[in-house]
């Protein structure tokens, strides 16, 4: 009872709950999973644009993907050491995932189709992943949130690289404009769909936002993206595929058209155009991995060894 009295207190006071501290069973699978989630959303998340970067069209995009990519990457080994201070065990959340028992965000079940896409998923992508994320640097859970910090700051060069390269390519032939706003047409519902089902159906929410591990709720953040991106939009000269995006002056906030929940729940439960790939190309990554972990292993065992003697 003095054990939970002092968690409670801790998480109204805004104060960080940190791994040697008690927690509930309930808050500390919570975060595991959310923070598994996560991780593995920034590792699969590597796929679609890690797909251009033998074929980008100059030296310096290639750099600049190469660098995107990688700290998507670093991303996803802040998070999985996140949840290790929790009790998991890393091993077993990649087993989860490439098991499909783990689920990872549906945005990246996606294709993409060329270049302009890359442009868009740093802006509309990473932009709503930005949305999400600031919040979390304030979550109750300390290394949670401490990891937060450095991604969003890596997370807003992702955005401006896509925006840069979406202002160039606007700037350049009609081919290459359409193929922006092809893009954008293809990427602006999913990205919507990245803050999760409605309020009304999210089941999660009312208990993480009591432990203050979420600071707000689905659609409120997805309004927050809109109103954001629409300016943003305009300034680079493309419309979103929406008759009903429009600004309310009642409620100071721009009003859009319904999401297609059927598709946004097919792809989650596996039946998107690239989930299938992007596990299986999961799963043969990890194997062809297995030698490195292997001798990781045998060299921690002979140096043990060597210190023992
Ligand atoms: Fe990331
Ligand atoms: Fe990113």
């Amino acid at each position: 009872m003095d054990l939970e009295r002092e968690f409670d207190r801790v998480v109204a006071a805004d104060h960080r709950v940190e791994p040697r501290d008690w927690m509930p069973d309930g808050y500390r699978s919570t975060l595991i999973r959310q923070i598994a989630q996560h991780a593995h959303s920034e590792i699969i998340g590597m796929q679609p644009e890690g797909n251009w970067i033998s074929r980008a069209p100059s030296l310096r995009r290639k750099a600049i993907l190469l660098a995107k990519v990688q700290d998507e990457a670093g991303h996803g080994l802040y998070l999985y050491a996140a949840a290790e201070t929790l009790g998991a065990d890393r091993a077993e959340l990649t087993e989860k995932l490439i098991s499909g028992r783990q689920k990872y965000s549906s945005i990246f079940n996606y294709p993409t189709l060329t270049f302009a896409d890359v442009g868009v998923i740093g802006w509309l992508v990473d932009g709503a992943a930005i949305c999400n994320q600031v919040p979390l640097c304030r979550t109750s859970y300390g290394p949670y949130a401490r990891a937060m910090i450095r991604v969003c700051k890596e997370e807003s060069f992702h955005q401006r690289q896509g925006y840069e390269l979406l202002m160039t390519m606007m700037g350049g032939t009609k081919q290459q404009r359409d193929l922006v706003q092809d893009a954008v047409n293809r990427w602006w519902w999913p990205s919507l769909m990245m803050f999760g089902p409605p309020d009304a159906e999210s089941s999660n929410t009312e208990q993480s936002m009591h432990w203050r591990i979420k600071r707000h709720t689905n659609d409120e953040l997805r309004q927050r993206f809109v109103d954001m991106s629409v300016p943003q939009a305009v300034k680079l000269g493309v419309t979103f595929p929406d008759p009903k995006l429009v600004w309310n002056d009642e409620r100071g906030h721009y009003d859009f058209g319904e999401i297609d929940w059927a598709e946004f729940w097919r792809v989650v439960k596996g039946d998107g155009p690239c989930n299938a790939q992007r596990v299986a190309h999961r799963r043969q990554a990890h194997e062809d991995g297995a030698w490195v972990r292997e001798a990781a292993a045998a060299y921690a065992a002979k140096k043990n060894s060597e210190a023992v003697a």
